[in-house]
Parts: C-alpha cells; structure tokens; sequence
C-alpha cells in the first residue's frame, strides 16, 4: 500500500537515530515508491541550520546508510520536500513557525494537512513538545486532515514515570493516533512468530505446558556502550531491552490466537498474556545482572562500562539482565519464560528458543541416548534470520546411537524478496494510520508493571557483578538457570 499525501516533521533530527535510521528510511520508501509523490520532512531542532544545510545533511545519511541504490530523480524528488525549523521545544515562536512551514507544503507540495510528528527525544521533553503541539494548533484533527504522533522509547523508567507520560501524550492525541515505537515489532522475523504458530498446523498443539519445558528469549549483543552514555548510565539493560523488546517478544510467543489480525484483536491478546506474566520469586534466585569489565573481542582489547567516556566511575548501570517469568494460565502454568541480554557478549544473536520436554519413554539402551538433548524450536530474530527445529537422529551405522542433529529454514534460502528495515515498515504503517505493530498504553504500562519489582530488588542491592567482554554474562545467570537443572543456550 501506498501511503496517501502527508507529511512528517522529526523532533531531535540532530541525533543519532535520524541519521542513521529515519531519513534512510524515508528514503528507502520513497525509491521503492511508497511514499507519495508530494510527501514532506521537516526537522525541527535547536541547530542554526538553513533548509539547504538540513537537506545536505539528509543526503549524506541517505548516501551512507540507505539500503536501496541511490537514484537522483529520487533523491531530487525528497529534497525538494525538505524544510527545516529552528527553535527550542518551549518556544512559541518555532511553534508558530512551524506551522507556517506546514501551512505552506501544505500548499506547494500537496501534503493535505497530513502530518505525523515523530519525538526523537528523551522522555522529559514530551511534555513540552505535546504543549507546544496542542497551543499552536498542529495536533487538532478534522475528519480529513490526520494529525499523529509517533514516540520513541524509553516510555518512562518504571509504571508511574509511564503513566504520567500516557496521560501528557492523551491529553493531546487520542490513543489511535499514538504510534509508539517498538522498532523490534518492525522486523520480518518477528512479525513471522504469528504466521509460524497460527498459519500452521503443526506447532501450536503441542505450543503449551504438555510439551513445552521452558522458554528462552536472548537479545546479545558484541557491541559495548562508548558514545551511549548520555542515554545509557542510569538507565541499563532492563529498561533498554526487556521492558520493551524482549517482553513484545514473549507476548508474541505465549499469546492466544487472536480472533482475526485487526489491530484491536491483536493488542488485546498482547494485553491479556502480559496481564498474566510476572517474574518468578525469589528475585534473589530468579535474576541476575551484572556490568561488563574489559577483555578481549574479536582480537580487540576492549574497556570495561566504567572505562567507557561518560560513565560514572562507580556507576552500578547494568549492561547484562536476566530475569525469570511465569505467565500464569492455563496453557503457561509451570513453564518458566528466561529472557536475557547483554552487551558485550560473546556474540551479536537475538532468538526465541522453545525448549521441550524429554520423551515420556526411551525405549534404547541408555548408552544410546547419551547424544541426545531436549527437542528445541528455535526463532532466530537476528542474524542469520530462520528457523531451526533440533531433534535426535539415529547416527548412521550398525549400532543404534541417537544424536541431535538440526533442520533448517533460512530467509535467504527460501525467499528472493529481501525484508524492509524494521524503520522502513514502521515508518509506512505510521502514514497509513496501521496501528498493528505499535504498542499501545496499556501494554506499555503493564511491562513496566512487571518490571518494577524487579528493579526495586536490584537498586536495593548495590553494584552489579562484573563479567569479562566477550563472555555470556555473570556467573550469576548461570546459577540461575542450574538451580532448576537448566542451562543458557550458546547460541
Ligand atoms: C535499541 C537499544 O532499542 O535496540 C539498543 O536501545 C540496542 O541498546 C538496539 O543496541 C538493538 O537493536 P537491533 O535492531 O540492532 O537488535
């Protein structure tokens, strides 16, 4: 689908998120000719910058980062759409400005009043922007003219923070045009854990506590925290990764079947099982977290968190978190949902590992079966995007020896369409006004409903335990893990 005439103004379109992701984006859905042809992007920032100075810098992100060729009639097309606003976020006059810049694309571009506004800023900047937006008139709607706003995370640091937030943005937007962006619920493989368990016949019987043992979901990550720290120190991994990504991810594994893929039908799946998860008690036993220290990565020698430019020398942020969740129904109960992240890992891998129970009877020698491990379906998010089931196999040869052996489906294998940038479809849904993969309020405050607890037990206990770059995290993870006789995949 192609989205209809419109615009879109980005807040923050200094950083780093603009550069590197946005203007690609939007560049990317223009050459695949998504947008249309009138379409506007105005940015808006603090910077002394003239409309030629923002374009120059739109180009050299589209050259450096966009993922489809560079074709100069597209290009020329974009430019001529460009504006830019200089001003604060409490400055009426900026405000007034750029509601002159829209009037006029409005005119000279086609942009049919049409405008999506896109915060690429930190959460205490809300507030003013949605003022700003509501007293100079650009977030009121008419029945043919759409007015959006489009949030990036973090949405707040825990329930009350994201409650206040939800009510400032309400205030200004209904709920259906809120587009909050998860930019995870954006990628292909993702959106395939839905098609996998309920275009099929073959997974969802057997996708409950009858069969399933546990759940692990791992977002790891090589890369370390220099530049990050701004954002970063204070923040940590929980509220990074789990509140958001990795919770969607669980959501979208332990879910029901919705009752069509409306968006409403969807979100309320979402909102049911996340209703149902909290983390397993005692916290003691049930998480961990821990903080990188230096060592070595890919032949590199690497510096600890604490190193890193910006970080406190005693910052307790961690950069590695694992907690234990239960969902609590009838389908989940006694199925322990792991999920863990981290950074500098022992390797870049994001993937949902279903985990089953042992065969009830072994009919073979136990010599026989001394190869083979748990049945496991396992999603690989990224990289390396498919689908691996392991199972055992009789090892050829005169004897009967079972080991596990894997089978495979790859995206590169078996499509010739490559995926969109999550940004890239999340982006068009936002100008199509399909909500589907965006988080609504309640989900968003159930996560950190969640979360809190947890969160609570660690700032009580101090400092995070170190673990050595390259590695898979605290000694602490793993003991969480073998209390119950359970390991962490190597992935
Ligand atoms: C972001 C986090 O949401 O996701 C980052 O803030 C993280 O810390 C990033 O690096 C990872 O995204 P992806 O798409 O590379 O897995």
């Amino acid at each position: 689908r192609i989205a209809g005439p419109c615009g879109l103004v980005i807040f923050g379109v200094t950083g780093d998120l603009s550069r590197k992701k946005l203007m690609p984006a939007i560049y990317d859905l223009a050459n695949r000719g998504l947008l249309p042809p009138g379409f506007a992007l105005v940015g808006f920032a603090r910077r002394e910058w003239a409309d030629q100075d923002f374009e120059q810098v739109v180009y050299e992100a589209v050259k450096k980062h966009a993922r489809t060729p560079f074709r100069q009639e597209v290009w020329d097309r974009l430019a001529e759409g460009c504006r830019f606003v200089q001003g604060s976020f409490d400055d009426d006059v900026a405000f007034d400005n750029l509601v002159e810049t829209i009037n006029d694309l409005d005119r000279v571009r086609g942009t049919g009043g049409n405008h999506a506004f896109y915060l690429s800023i930190p959460p205490g900047a809300f507030p003013a922007v949605c003022r700003q937006l509501a007293r100079s008139g650009l977030s009121a709607q008419t029945p043919d003219q759409w007015r959006r706003v489009v949030i990036e995370k973090p949405f707040g640091h825990d329930l009350s923070s994201a409650r206040e937030l939800n009510k400032v943005v309400n205030e200004v937007f209904p709920e259906e045009s809120v587009f909050r962006i998860d930019h995870y619920l954006g990628k292909e493989t993702v959106q395939n854990i839905l098609a996998l368990r309920f275009a099929n016949q073959l997974f969802e019987p057997i996708w409950n506590s009858n069969y399933v043992d546990h759940v692990q979901i791992t977002m790891a990550e090589d890369i370390g925290l220099g530049g990050r720290a701004g954002y970063y120190d204070g923040i940590g991994a929980a509220r990074d990764v789990i509140q958001n990504h990795l919770l969607q991810l669980l959501a979208l594994t332990a879910m029901e079947e919705p009752v069509s893929f409306e968006p409403a039908a969807l979100r309320a799946e979402k909102v049911k099982v996340l209703s149902a998860t909290r983390p397993a008690q005692p916290l003691d036993e049930t998480t961990a977290r821990g903080q990188y220290a230096g060592g070595w990565q890919g032949g590199q020698k690497v510096p600890g968190l604490v190193e890193e430019a910006g970080f406190a020398p005693d910052s307790t942020t961690e950069t590695f978190a694992a907690v234990e969740l239960e969902v609590n129904t009838r389908r989940w109960a006694g199925v322990p949902f792991y999920l863990r992240t981290g950074k500098r890992l022992g390797r870049r891998v994001t993937e949902i590992a279903v985990v089953f129970k042992r065969a009830p009877h072994l009919p073979f020698d136990s010599t026989a079966t001394e190869e083979l491990g748990e049945n496991a379906l396992v999603i690989r998010v990224q990289p390396d995007e498919g689908i691996t089931l392991r199972f055992g196999s009789k090892v050829p040869g005169t004897a009967m020896q079972i080991r596990d052996v894997t089978m495979d489906f790859g995206y590169g294998h078996a499509f010739t369409e490559s995926s969109p940038e999550a940004y890239e479809r999340l982006l068009l849904d936002v100008l199509l006004g399909e909500p589907s993969l965006f988080p609504m309020n309640d989900e968003v405050e159930l996560s950190w409903k969640i979360l809190d607890p947890v969160l609570k037990h660690w700032a009580a206990k101090g400092s995070p335990e170190e673990y050595k770059s390259g590695t898979w995290g605290p000694p602490s993870a793993d003991a969480m893990m073998a209390r119950s006789g359970r390991h962490w995949r190597r992935p």
